[in-house]
């Protein structure tokens, strides 16, 4: 009985923890995209753009040097969902 116990509640630990993991993913990079990309020029700019995973990530690292206000987790939420969507 104990040892089931245990089990049940090892199992609830580990689903738990693999929800804060969607959590922290669970950022609306659309969202971002829309609101944070605009503010120095259209979000068509990036929209319009084709790019592999590798450049959107360095261009993403350029818009933040310039000025964009992104949190890391946010970075790579956006880059993530930039080089899904608009990707080469
Ligand atoms: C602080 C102002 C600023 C913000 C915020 C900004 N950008 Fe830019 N972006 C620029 C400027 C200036 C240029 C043109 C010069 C250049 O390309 O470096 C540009 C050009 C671009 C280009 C065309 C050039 C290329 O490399 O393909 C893309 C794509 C782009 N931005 C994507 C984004 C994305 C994605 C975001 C949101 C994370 C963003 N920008 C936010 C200033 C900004």
């Amino acid at each position: 009985m104990n040892r089931i116990l245990f089990v049940a509640g090892a199992a609830l630990i580990i689903l738990a923890a693999q929800g804060c993991q969607g959590g922290a993913s669970g950022i609306d990079a659309a969202a971002l995209l829309e609101e944070r990309c605009s503010e120095c020029h259209k979000p068509e700019i990036p929209k319009n753009a084709r790019k592999s995973r590798a450049e959107w990530e360095k261009t993403v690292a350029r818009m933040i040097d310039k000025g964009a206000k992104l949190s890391p987790d946010e970075k790579r939420a956006l880059v993530r969902y930039l080089s899904r969507v608009y990707k080469l």
